[in-house]
């Protein structure tokens, strides 16, 4: 079968990377793809928002599966203008994607079927917004409600930070990713990730993660993408993993199948570990980035059958088999990021750097240029290790990440901190 991936980062280099040790598989294309991949697929110049462009590259290639990485193309609704052209696509449809484009949707299908959340309100109008904030007080949670790159959402530690906040978003900073706002609870609690995939009526669970949003060390700083991940999250012990499944996952796939849109796809919760157990921030409709990448280094099974199934039903048939090391991801990114950052500076000795058996260097924002790699994103690269357990695994990527010849990136020196405290303190006790 031939498979087209869309997207460029390290998600997909890492999608492309697992679809391509299935046996299933005969040729991959990932559109437009990185630097990264070209052993791996045919990197083409393919314009995802021209869904007929697609289509017709899927019928030239005969194209078995479309897994699409980010969630625009999702959101936009690639997936409905493939299946209407019999293309199978792994994703959801563009009704189904509003679970993760847009926030009020999420908030008012958790209000209907009873799935822990922060209480909430939407808003349209400035004036009503800042009553409810005063009503409530700080600290509170501001949101877009529609995408904006995860930069939307503000938690206001005082009423003044909540008016401009307000003000902001709904005097268009996001644009019509803010035309609607949410306004929630702030949740106190660990932060965890839980990724399932889903047919529409059996969901296959895979496996948890923790990321590193912030771009400082310790957690400080501006939000970026991710900054670093790993797998599995030691707060999502199988209690919690079995009530995030029993009461957030499961309602979520039976309301949306009873309202007649059933979801297709992945879940990615993002969750807060409160002391009342698991309560939902946001879906995600896609794998996480680089959550993704942690997650294919662990999953022992071919993928591909997985994600078919995912499109056509029968997920209930899967099996799928998980390595029980930890993997952890240690992003590079170029200096500046996330604000502004030089671009097409070369990446020296990468071939060396990963030569690791316990290590794969996923590429993000790179191109390659004759033999030469250069960097062209903000992240861009993916240094991804496992270990017997987070201390290890971490050692291994920073070992292979201290070689890598890039004076023009940085990364956080303290990817895995929480699950290594944890680790250190059961030494101890
Ligand atoms: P989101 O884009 O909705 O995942 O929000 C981005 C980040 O903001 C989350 O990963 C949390 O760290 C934080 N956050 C969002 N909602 C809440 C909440 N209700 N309480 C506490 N923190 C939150
Ligand atoms: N790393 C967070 C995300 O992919 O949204």
């Amino acid at each position: 079968m031939n498979i087209l991936v869309i997207g460029s980062g390290g998600r997909e280099h890492a999608l492309v990377w697992k679809i391509s040790q299935s046996p299933l598989v005969e040729n991959i294309f990932a559109a437009p793809g990185n630097g990264g991949m070209g052993n791996l697929a045919s990197c083409i110049t393919l314009d995802s928002s021209d869904h007929c462009a697609v289509v017709n590259f899927c019928n030239k290639e005969d194209i078995g599966l479309v897994v699409v990485g980010p969630e625009v193309p999702l959101v936009e609704g690639l997936v409905d203008h493939l299946e209407a052209e019999k293309i199978i696509a792994f994703g959801p449809s563009a009704y189904a994607a509003q679970l993760e484009g847009s926030k009020g949707f999420t908030k008012d299908l958790c209000a209907r079927y009873n799935i822990p959340t922060a209480a909430y309100g939407r808003f349209t109008e400035i004036q009503d917004a800042k009553d409810f904030v005063s009503e409530k007080g700080t600290p509170i949670v501001i949101k877009a409600d529609g995408l904006a790159a995860g930069k939307g959402v503000i938690i206001a530690e005082t009423l003044d930070q909540a008016y401009t906040a307000i003000e902001d978003i709904l005097g268009g900073q996001f644009g019509e990713a803010g035309a609607e706002l949410v306004i929630e609870e702030f949740l106190v609690g660990e932060e965890a990730s839980f990724f399932a995939l889903c047919d529409g009526e059996n969901i296959l669970p895979l496996a948890t993660a923790q990321d590193h949003k912030q771009v400082g060390e310790g957690d400080t700083g501006p939000n970026t993408g991710g900054m670093g991940a790993y797998s599995p999250a030691p707060v999502m012990t199988d209690d919690m993993t079995d009530r995030t499944i029993n009461e957030i996952i499961l309602p979520t796939m039976r309301g949306m199948k009873e309202e007649g849109h059933p979801f297709k796809g992945v879940f990615f919760a993002g969750l807060m570990i409160t002391a009342k157990g698991p309560e939902l921030i946001e879906y995600n409709v896609r794998f996480g980035d680089p959550e993704c990448q942690v997650l294919m280094m662990r999953m022992k099974s071919d993928i591909v059958p997985a994600l078919l199934a995912c499109a056509t039903g029968d997920l209930d048939q899967v099996e799928m088999g998980w390595h029980d090391t930890p993997a952890l991801t240690v992003v590079m990114a170029a200096k500046g990021y996330p604000g502004s950052y030089d671009k097409n500076t070369e990446i020296g000795n990468l071939e060396q750097a990963g030569s690791d058996e316990n290590t794969f260097i996923f590429h993000a924002g790179t191109k390659k240029q004759e033999d030469k790699i250069l960097a062209t994103g903000g992240r861009v690269l993916n240094v991804t290790s496992v270990g017997k357990n987070v201390s290890e695994a971490r050692n291994a990527a920073y070992a292979a990440l201290d070689q890598i010849d890039w004076p023009q990136g940085f990364c956080r020196r303290d990817i895995g901190w929480r699950a290594i405290m944890r680790e250190r303190k059961k030494t101890v006790t």
